[in-house]
């Protein structure tokens, strides 16, 4: 008995199967149109709330293992700061570690520069990794530091080319007063702050009963996060817990705009929280605020999540820009099956939200497996229908496949419509489908 079948030959099956349908076609070009998925840059990814929760339980057996906190000038915080910096070492971000004195210990910022992106305007996300020295700090600060870290990791994963410089920080000794990130502006010459566009703090992201606060700084920032939580239906307060209390208010008072979210410590959530929120009236946001209890269980899920989400799209929104950037790629994956010796097929991906013409090197990436690649003659339609020939037949071309990506002089051609892969196998015998392809503006 055959427990699989070869690719080649399922895609043969699938042929046979769409020339009976199609038989009653007078002429070319019966292959539905394919389903397109495209790629946007601009395009905030959903962060997995798994990967936040895997930095929170690192942070725990950290502390676990070394004294039961991850406080300034312990065993814990540098073990923190080690875990952290090896992630965006090895995807890809230029890391720095600053280290100052306090209080007798000496203390360490950690700085992770994304490659790329104007300088001059550098948009910077933070949140500080130390905790209290009676507890591990799961929420305060474990739950932003967490969020960061994995909105980093995912514009490495995206491999996010921004407009706009990125920077994220990881701060020492909040839990003293703020002393890491202090230290870091003021290293700063007055011309390096200027360059720092905005700054977003994240100190408390995962209160076991949450409340949705966004800072009242920044308009723009500001506005950007209360987009998002608007979008998924969570209405938002302005954050009041003490203006001041975390280290955006370090980058404050050097004149730096500043913006961020907090789900709320020891004040008690009001019965109107309540209904709007959920959770439980008269009881603090946080019942382990600065405890030993500040555990991995003392994390609500939804909160997480979400202000993971929101972080990921206000990191992305502030620094792509509003207008749409080169490198926006528009892909299909949907297999569409070439008849031997047949029809043209065509597979199609759909542009919008772009504006103007096409440009002048439109890359066109193009992956068709097939037996005998000479068969296939390979064009791009525009949206109105022109042609563009990207590969011609060759009876003595036997090679396997047209994997490769061909330049596109389409600058005559509207950006935004319907673009057509169209496909022709001219020859007997080999056969293949379209895999995949994208537009590359
Ligand atoms: N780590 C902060 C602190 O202990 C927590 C906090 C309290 C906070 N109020 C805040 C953080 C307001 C941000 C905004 O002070
Ligand atoms: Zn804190
Ligand atoms: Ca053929």
């Amino acid at each position: 008995m055959r427990l699989s079948v070869p690719r080649h030959a399922a895609a043969v099956a699938a042929f046979a199967l769409a020339g009976l349908l199609a038989s009653g076609a007078p002429t070319a070009s019966a292959a539905p149109a394919a389903p397109t998925a495209p790629v946007s840059a601009l395009a905030a990814p959903d962060l997995p709330l798994a990967n936040v929760k895997a930095h929170l339980s690192q942070f725990q057996t950290i502390a676990t293992s070394n004294g039961g906190n991850r406080a300034h000038g312990r065993a814990g915080y540098k073990a923190s700061l080690d875990y952290v910096k090896a992630k965006l070492d090895a995807a890809g971000f230029t890391t720095s570690v600053q280290q100052f004195t306090s209080s007798g210990a000496t203390g360490y910022n950690l700085i992770a520069d994304w490659p790329g992106g104007d300088v001059n305007q550098t948009v910077m996300a933070g949140a500080h990794l130390d905790s209290v020295s009676s507890g591990p700090g799961i929420n305060d600060n474990g739950s932003g530091s967490a969020a960061v870290l994995e909105t980093a990791l995912a514009v490495s994963r995206a491999q996010l080319q921004p407009a706009k410089h990125l920077r994220f920080g990881w701060w020492g000794a909040e839990e003293l007063g703020l002393v890491g990130s202090k230290y870091y502006v003021n290293s700063l010459p007055s011309t390096e702050r200027s360059k720092i566009s905005g700054y977003l703090n994240f100190d408390m992201i995962g209160s076991s009963n949450p409340g949705y606060f966004v800072y009242d700084d920044d308009p723009v920032i500001e506005q950007t996060f209360k987009d998002y939580f608007a979008g998924i239906g969570v209405p938002t307060e302005i954050e009041t817990e003490g203006d001041g209390r975390s280290d955006h208010a370090s980058f404050k008072n050097v004149g730096i705009p500043v913006g961020g979210l907090f789900t709320g410590a020891s004040r008690t959530k009001s019965s109107a929280q309540a209904q709007m929120w959920g959770g439980t009236a008269g009881q603090a946001f946080d019942r382990c605020y600065h405890s030993s209890c500040d555990t991995t269980s003392n994390i609500n899920d939804t909160a997480l999540d979400r202000n993971s989400d929101a972080i990921a799209h206000a990191v992305w929104t502030l620094s792509t820009g509003t207008t749409v950037p080169p490198g926006d790629a528009y892909e299909t994956t949907a297999d569409v099956t070439v008849p031997d010796a047949g029809a043209a097929v065509t597979s199609t991906v759909t542009v919008s939200g772009r504006s103007g013409n096409a440009p002048a090197a439109l890359k066109v990436g193009v992956d068709i497996k097939h037996t005998w690649r000479g068969d296939l003659v390979v064009d791009l339609l525009a949206p109105d229908g022109t042609a563009y020939r990207l590969k011609n037949s060759s009876g003595s071309d036997s090679a396997d496949n047209v994997i490769t990506t061909y330049t596109v002089d389409a600058s005559a051609e509207t950006a935004n419509g319907a673009w057509k892969l169209r496909v022709q196998d001219v020859a007997r015998y080999d056969t293949g489908y379209i895999d995949s392809w994208k537009l590359t503006f």
